[in-house]
């Protein structure tokens, strides 16, 4: 999607379509107002028609209006004037991306755009505006035999005065990159597990590095050199597999050599069978999601090499399949990590932690600034938070607080839990340092324990999205969080 400005008046902007509010009891916003006046009350009549009230997700479509440029308005609904919240505008936006489409609108004005929303900027405003539409245009198609008509719509143009253009660019190209970053972390997450193999997951990051010369350096570690490394816990989890497991290491340097890295870590198991603690087989096929931390880094290395920020990042995915087979590791087996630490696995379920406790280890290499790690890591946390929010452990409270405001800045909500030392000795064993699982009680937090445990040099974070990145039901699928988190925390840093 083209996205622009628009500083003119809107009566006198042509455009297939012009997008204005009506908050709830008919109340008119300014912008509205104005159109109102030059159209001979076009706006006000419907109104008193009782046309429309100005809830949340109500549209109407009015036709050859005299006085204004616009081939049509589309009025939408923006609930009650007092409480129009970040949220609410974006639902708008959202309501307004799909009555575009269904109208098959190639271009459209919005006048939206312009209306107050709490505190927020229009750099802000016009960074949801452009992760919105550019959401929407996503399709899946790899698999299909027939792919889903494209989206229509083509250009949009915001309104904004001349003081705010500045803003709204900036914040239009921000969004538009976000959403390009959380697109190619839906596609990734919705490709089945036969086609996204930790091999397909290593492809994706060397072309991407490949159109990204110079900004964008990506290896990919073998078995073997993993092996030489040390890693073995991250290998057990792919002795079960005909897949070969692998760590894909990628260095996004937009800053100065000098300036510290922020490093993610993905979990990237292509397929989750459980292993020889085989799963159940109800919705067992959604396991193909379980690499969807990976894709989130994937997916926000693409936003930072479309936005190109002068920071610094690198991003490391320990991608595997957990089969069971006659190789695979076994309920106590006993796991030497990266770290020295010896682990006992209880439970070949468990085997994200596996993953990434040798990931994390390998980051401290990178003399990172902070360590933030992303997994589909716990039932249990789907059970805490549902789809809603991405659990949050962390070890230092600045991290966690400034992400925590991230969250709610970009509509992609963490909350944390307590990481405290009285959960740590669930994780004990008899035959190792530690074990991979802490019983029944409190899984996300053990799971964090876990983690803990192999980060303590450095600030670290760990997100869990079992519940967040794919959506159940009618539109199962991949979300694209939490791309939106890691931007406007990468962003922000
Ligand atoms: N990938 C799963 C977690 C998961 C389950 C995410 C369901 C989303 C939906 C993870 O590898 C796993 O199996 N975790 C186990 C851990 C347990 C054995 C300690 C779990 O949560 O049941
Ligand atoms: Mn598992
Ligand atoms: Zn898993």
């Amino acid at each position: 999607m083209q996205f622009s400005t628009k500083t003119t008046t809107l009566a006198n902007t042509p455009t297939s379509c012009l997008v204005l509010g009506v908050y709830s009891n008919g109340i008119l916003p300014e912008a509205s107002t104005e159109i109102d006046k030059a159209s001979s009350k076009a706006i006000t009549k419907l109104l008193k028609a009782g046309d429309m009230s100005g809830k949340i997700n109500e549209a109407v479509l009015l036709h050859n209006i005299t006085g204004i440029k616009a081939q049509r308005i589309l009025l939408v609904g923006c609930g009650k004037k007092t409480e129009f919240t970040l949220k609410k505008f974006t639902e708008t936006l959202r309501f307004t991306a799909s009555q575009l489409q269904r109208y098959a609108l190639e271009d459209a004005v919005l006048g939206i755009s312009s209306l107050p929303v709490e505190k927020h900027s229009m750099e802000c405003k016009a960074k949801q505006i452009a992760k919105v539409f550019t959401s929407s245009e996503y399709r899946y198609k790899e698999t299909l035999s027939k792919p889903k008509a494209a989206a229509k719509l083509k250009r949009l143009a915001i309104a904004c005065n001349i003081k705010e253009r500045p803003q709204a660019k900036k914040g239009l190209d921000t969004g538009a990159a976000i959403a390009t970053g959380m697109n190619e972390a839906r596609n990734l997450g919705n490709l089945p597990a036969n086609i996204c193999t930790p091999t397909y997951l290593a492809e994706q990051a060397v072309s991407l590095a490949k159109k990204n010369n110079k900004l964008l350096k990506t290896k990919v570690l073998s078995e073997a050199q993993m092996k030489r490394l040390g890693m073995h816990s991250l290998l057990s989890v792919g002795h079960g597999s005909d897949q070969p497991s692998v760590l894909i290491v990628m260095e996004y340097q937009g800053g100065s050599a000098a300036s510290k890295p922020n490093v993610l870590v993905g979990k990237g198991i292509t397929f989750d069978t459980g292993g020889i603690s085989l799963k159940p087989g109800a919705a067992m096929d959604e396991m193909k999601f379980d690499m969807c931390g990976a894709a989130s880094v994937l997916g926000t290395m693409h936003a930072l090499c479309q936005l190109k920020p002068k920071i610094n990042v690198v991003a490391i995915i320990a991608s595997a399949e957990n089969m069971p087979s006659g190789r695979a590791t076994k309920p106590g087996d006993v796991v030497t990590s990266m770290s020295g630490q010896t682990i006992e696995v209880l439970n070949t379920d468990a085997e994200g932690r596996l993953v990434l406790c040798d990931a994390l280890t390998y980051a401290k290499r990178f003399k990172p600034k902070t360590v933030i790690d992303i997994a589909t890591l716990t039932g249990a946390c789907v059970a805490t938070f549902g789809d809603v929010v991405s659990g949050l452990l962390s070890n230092d409270d600045d991290l966690a607080n400034a992400l925590y405001q991230c969250g709610l800045d970009s509509l992609d909500p963490v909350w944390r839990l307590p990481l405290w030392d009285e959960y740590q000795k669930q994780i004990r064993s008899n035959f190792a340092d530690l074990a991979n699982i802490g019983g029944p009680r409190a899984g996300t937090i053990t799971a964090g324990c876990f983690l803990s445990r192999f980060t303590k040099e450095y600030k670290w974070a760990h997100l869990d999205i079992a519940g967040t990145a794919w959506k159940q039901g009618e539109h199962k699928g991949a979300t694209g969080r939490p791309v939106p988190l890691l931007m406007e925390y990468l962003l922000n840093a």
